[in-house]
């Protein structure tokens, strides 16, 4: 007879989002506050080490929309949502206070915009 199978995990939400790499160099440039109000400081110190800083930034300015539309949650906060690389590279992305939430991300950049899919399971 077969043993008791865990639940499989249910899809409860999707979203992507494309921000535009001069958009972020900009308001970056032009009013620093949004650096910190809006990244980690290890999503700061992962992208700023790079050359392609930018892209990086708005990369996760990306994730963090997407998560948003995932969620449908406009009220979250921008850096309550943190994307962290593992060791090869791939992004991982958690929101603050909710521990439970399983969210899987994919990002692509350019010089010109960076995109980013989210899924969300419940
Ligand atoms: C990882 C790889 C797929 C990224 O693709 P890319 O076209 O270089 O760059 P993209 O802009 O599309 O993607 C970059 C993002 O991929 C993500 N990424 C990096 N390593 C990853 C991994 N192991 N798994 C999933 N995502 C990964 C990151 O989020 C990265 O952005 P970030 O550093 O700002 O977080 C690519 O570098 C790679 O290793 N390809 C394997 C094939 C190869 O090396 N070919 C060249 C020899 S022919």
């Amino acid at each position: 007879m077969p043993g008791k199978r865990a639940a499989a995990p249910c899809v409860s939400g999707l979203g992507v989002d494309l921000a535009e790499v001069d958009r972020v160099r900009r308001l970056a440039e032009r009013a620093p506050a949004f650096l910190k109000r809006t990244f980690t400081a290890g999503e700061l110190a992962y992208s700023l080490k790079s050359r392609n800083r930018y892209e990086r930034l708005a990369a996760r300015f990306a994730v963090k929309e997407a998560v948003i539309k995932a969620l449908d949650a406009k009220r979250l906060p921008l850096r309550d949502i943190e994307v962290e690389n593992t060791a090869s590279g791939r992004p991982e992305v958690r929101v603050k206070g909710m521990p439970g939430l399983r969210l899987l991300v994919s990002i692509t950049h350019t010089s010109t915009a960076a995109f980013a899919a989210v899924i969300a399971f419940k």
